[in-house]
């Protein structure tokens, strides 16, 4: 097997662009994502030798550590990735510096600009910053004054913003911060992230539409007759039940994930491909989506939690024994719902969506499925024959499949489905970078395309208000159903689709 440098077809298709000098400022070093994505995803540049020379990552947490504590610590989150290049992560080790701040004191906010000019000179840098906000939600808005109050952001062509998510908690909330933000800031500085928009899979999803010509003639509501979204993991709360009780599923997955993979499945072909032209046609396209029933949306969307299960030597707490979890929580951790979206493209394709954790695979996919065909000429292997499907793996095993019917061998005339696939892996030999890759090389290169804009997340939040509302008014019209571990979660979301004569997918 080729290795990923010296790989021809690696070497022949990347083409990518050249990031100008910088220092990379992350608030909220010491935490979680830091170690698990963003020092992992910015080796993976390093090594790709996409980052300048004239590079560094400013680490900055209340924690007083000094730049070669940070770097040790760096290092240990690089795991077996640095034992395996060593002499690549030593390099890219002495790009890290640290500096101890607490965004909420103004004299820390001096010595972080007197700092950076310190960088800026030993590094050349050039005063061009992109600062990641990597901290707790709730100081986003403070964050962002704090950075503009210090003249850290007066430059719009040096200075970015990167915000993780969530952004907001609800339309009211998003549309606050939007405004903050905004006053701190040109929008064109501020780079909302939702990692999915990271995934080569899901942009391919624009390719694949926009690059053929045999996709979008039938990409409509006079050939498919339902859309199916799917996020499922294998994975628990793990260590972060103070933000997910507070969050749930809802909040946490559909809202951004779920809703960009619908936003870029079903937008209009955009006029180029440039960043505003695609967010334009993403927000239009949520702008016109909405539940299946806004006056009763109960009855379009259906709250689960896990329950106990696994085996008896692997065996699964409930969510409401994990550690930090509320033993009578109400916090949803599986959801599905069903959506329409009100244009010439959509009109009465149902949309419905669907995530949870502890589900019985990890899988995130789009499938489409085709109307049948108008009159059956052949009997069918399996009793009645099936609508056509395009499945769009978002992940595992990366890639797409067309499931469509052919003539069983022999003397009838018997027809059975078979698939054509597509695999990443083996088209390119070599699985795709992870989303953060991607995105942190596009926040620094100033390229917002693959950002929400804040119309964007203001129309993503205005879509679930109808249930967000029911959620906080009255919690027992959407009750939450158990489901078992490892399982496709509960029962009662069949009945979402029976209604509908349809099944979910369970691969
Ligand atoms: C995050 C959510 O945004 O996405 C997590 O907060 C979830 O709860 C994760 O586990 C899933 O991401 P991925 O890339 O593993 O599908």
């Amino acid at each position: 097997m080729n290795t990923p440098t010296t790989n021809p077809l690696r070497v022949g298709l990347r083409q990518e662009r050249v990031i100008t000098p910088q220092c990379l400022v992350i608030f909220g070093a010491s935490g979680d994502l830091t170690h698990r994505k963003l020092i992992p995803a910015l080796f993976q540049l390093f090594k790709q030798r996409r980052l300048p020379i004239e590079f560094a990552i400013l680490g900055c947490a209340r924690r007083p550590w000094s730049d070669e504590e940070f770097r040790q610590k760096m290092k240990k989150a690089l795991g077996k990735e640095a034992k395996d290049n060593s002499a690549a992560a030593s390099l890219f080790l002495e790009n890290l510096f640290y500096e101890s701040v607490d965004l909420q004191k103004s004299e820390d906010l001096i010595k972080l600009a007197r700092r950076l000019e310190g960088i800026d000179r030993v590094k050349a840098t050039h005063n061009n910053r992109t600062f990641y906000l990597s901290v707790s939600p709730n100081f986003y808005g403070s964050g962002c004054k704090a950075l503009a109050a210090a003249g850290l952001l007066n430059d719009p062509k040096r200075s970015r913003l990167v915000i993780e998510k969530p952004f907001g908690r609800d339309f009211g909330s998003a549309q606050t911060l939007n405004q903050l933000v905004q006053s701190c800031c040109q929008e064109s500085q501020i780079f909302r992230i939702d990692h999915y928009l990271g995934k080569e899979t899901v942009q391919n999803i624009l390719v694949m539409r926009f690059a053929n010509t045999i996709f979008e003639p039938i990409w409509n509501r006079n050939y498919i007759s339902s859309v199916q979204i799917t996020a499922a993991e294998t994975v628990g709360v793990e260590e972060r039940a103070g933000y997910y009780e507070s969050s749930g599923a809802l909040r946490d997955m559909v809202q951004n994930h779920l809703t960009q993979m619908l936003a870029i499945t079903a937008m209009e072909p955009p006029g180029h491909f440039d960043p505003e032209a695609i967010r334009n046609e993403k927000a239009k396209v949520l702008q016109a989506a909405h539940l299946a029933d806004e006056i009763e949306p109960w009855k379009c969307c259906i709250r689960g939690q896990y329950e106990e299960g696994g085996s008896k030597s692997d065996p699964i707490l409930s969510y409401r024994n994990e550690p930090g979890v509320n033993p009578n929580s109400t916090t949803e951790t599986y959801v599905a719902m069903k959506l329409f979206i009100d244009n010439w493209r959509w009109q009465g394709v149902p949309f419905y969506l669907r995530t949870g954790k502890r589900l019985a695979k990890r899988l995130s996919e789009i499938v489409l499925t085709f109307r049948e065909a108008p009159v059956h000429l052949f009997d069918a292997a399996g009793g009645c024959p099936t609508s056509n499907q395009l499945i769009l793996r978002i992940q595992p095993d990366e890639g797409a499949d067309f499931r469509f019917e052919v003539k069983s061998p022999g003397s009838g005339m018997r027809s059975r489905p078979v698939g054509m696939e597509f695999s990443y892996e083996e088209s390119f030999g070599e699985p795709s970078d992870e989303g953060y890759v991607r995105l942190l090389a596009d926040a620094m290169l100033g390229d917002p395309t693959l950002f929400t804009r804040s119309d964007e997340v203001e129309a993503a939040w205005r879509l679930y208000t109808p249930l967000l509302e029911l959620i906080e008014d009255s919690p027992w019209q959407l009750p939450i159903y158990p489901y078992e571990s490892r399982t496709w979660g509960p029962v009662e979301s069949d009945a979402l689709l029976s209604k509908d004569e349809l099944l979910w997918r369970r691969p």
